[in-house]
């Protein structure tokens, strides 16, 4: 057609046009408004394509990796006699005795009770012919920058790295030691990662291994860094605290920083839920700022929640907080596993790749309320009230011995629900979840993959079974 015939159409379509238009029109409307009300009622649907056979065996793997044990790692743990009483409950946590190694380093003497399982106490050198001229910060910070190079000169033997943390850092062991047992110990690594808030990373530096979330250092750049150091932090005396003095340096000594996101500084506030479950594929090494988040479980003190969540590194600590997305297609419904830790259910069938970005239950560290202020994707809790998730907390864990699976239940946290008028059914009713899944001590041998999910087939009221392993062959969530 041309433009003329465009412009000037012929006489005989102008009177056919006529009278189909308002019929055409009337279609239009009726279709729109059935369409739109589908909406209102039902959310969108798609198809899950899940082949229920497991396929891959999860032992066939050689083992990786240079050998790195506990052994290997000597900590220092940077700690102030002010709050000791009460940062020591978490560092019991996490310590061994007779199995970790390590130092904490203190700026004054404390009492000891020889009842508890902590490591030695030193007290730091004195630091007072170091020029500190920051205004915000605290010139403890210059004592605990020299915390590595103090602990390299107490000459442990057979260290392989310093693995650096704060008083509040709680460290997964097992997990400790299958990220530095990726690298090669003879080489100079300084490997941890950035905090969750762009501002601060913008400010300090998207370099810097941030000192709450702890960070290692191999034995042989420990060396070269205690030639210099002292020298090092003479050079920078405006700088804030010991992290930026200990990237400074690691620049002098051309030492890039290794980035392993299982760090964790935790720059939040508020609840954890949706960083954890949302965590990127990669095993969870510490968690830190206890005193300043919510407990992770609800109802539960600090203390005893960060003990719950350690709880289930007991059966399978590589696996633990990881996700695995699935949908019970019966009821439409999204389940967002975090294992270990807590399930969520959402009404309607969310798509894996929005599921998967953790969700804003917290804040950002300069409290404004700006999803840009992150340093990371995150997505809000819901965009329609039906869409709320319903929380389920890990309640215990065992072994199944004859089934060779780790068992988990999971508990309903009860809270308020807007009501919903989407026509399916309510999670409400579901008031447990046991979550089934084979140990995987192995997985980060292998390339980087989420667990698949499936729900299973359940005759107990109230009660939903998952089972949470590896994708079988043409295992797809698909959308
Ligand atoms: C050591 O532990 C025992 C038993 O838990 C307790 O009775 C005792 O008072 C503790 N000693 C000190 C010095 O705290
Ligand atoms: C586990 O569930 C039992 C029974 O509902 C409850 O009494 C207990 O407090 C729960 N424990 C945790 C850690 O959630």
């Amino acid at each position: 057609m041309t433009s003329t015939t465009l412009h000037r159409p012929p006489i005989a379509i102008i009177t056919a046009l006529r009278t189909t238009l308002p019929f055409l029109f009337f279609l239009f409307i009726l279709l729109y408004l059935i369409n739109s009300s589908k909406l209102l009622i039902y959310p969108p649907k798609i198809t899950t394509n899940i082949n229920c056979q497991d396929h891959s065996n999860p032992n066939n793997h050689p083992k990786t990796g240079y050998n790195t044990e506990l052994k290997h790692i000597a900590f220092c743990i940077a700690a102030s006699s002010k709050l000791w009483n009460s940062r020591k409950e978490y560092i019991k946590l996490w310590w061994r005795p007779r199995e970790t190694r390590g130092v904490v380093w203190l700026d004054h003497e404390v009492k000891v009770n020889e009842n508890e399982t902590l490591p030695d106490i030193y007290i730091s050198q004195d630091t007072s012919r170091f020029p500190y001229t920051n205004r915000q910060g605290h010139r403890s910070a210059i004592r605990i920058s020299r915390i590595v190079s103090e602990a390299l000169r107490l000459g442990l033997d057979d260290v392989r790295w310093f693995v650096m943390g704060d008083d509040d850092t709680v460290f997964v062991l097992e997990n400790v030691v299958r990220v530095l047992n990726k690298y090669n110990h003879n080489q100079y690594y300084y490997i941890g990662s950035s905090s969750e808030s762009h501002f601060q990373n913008i400010f300090f530096s998207y370099s810097m291994a941030y000192g709450g979330g702890g960070f290692a250092i191999s034995y042989p750049l420990a060396k070269e860094l205690a030639k210099m150091q002292d020298r090092c932090i003479k050079r920078y005396t405006g700088l804030y605290g010991s992290d930026d003095r200990m990237q400074a340096c690691m620049a002098e000594l051309n030492v890039p920083l290794t980035k392993e996101p299982g760090f964790h500084q935790n720059d939040v506030y508020g609840n954890l839920l949706g960083l954890l479950s949302g965590h990127l594929v990669t095993p969870l090494v510490s968690l830190h700022h206890f005193d300043v988040i919510d407990p992770i479980f609800p109802g539960m003190d600090r203390v005893d929640s960060v003990k719950h969540l350690l709880d289930s590194t007991k059966y399978d600590s590589a696996s633990l907080i990881q996700q695995s997305i699935c949908y019970d297609t019966k009821w439409e419904w999204s389940v967002l596993v975090s294992w270990g830790f807590a399930v969520q259910i959402v009404r309607g069938i969310m798509s894996p790749r929005e599921l998967e970005i953790p969700s804003r239950t917290f804040s950002n560290w300069h409290k404004v309320s700006d999803f840009r202020a992150y340093a990371l994707n995150t997505r809000p809790i819901t965009r329609h009230p039906c869409q709320k998730p319903f929380v389920f907390y890990v309640n215990s864990t065992r072994y199944d011995e004859s089934r060779r699976q780790i068992i988990g239940i999971y508990s309903v946290h009860r809270e308020r629900h807007p009501g919903c008028r989407w026509k399916m059914g309510s999670p409400e009713k579901i008031h447990t979840i046991v979550v089934l899944k084979h140990e995987d001590p192995d997985r980060w041998l292998r390339a980087p993959r989420k667990d698949c999910c499936r729900v299973l087939p359940s005759r107990k009221e109230g009660v939903m079974y998952i089972w949470v392993g590896h994708c079988g062959e043409n295992e797809v969530i698909e959308v």
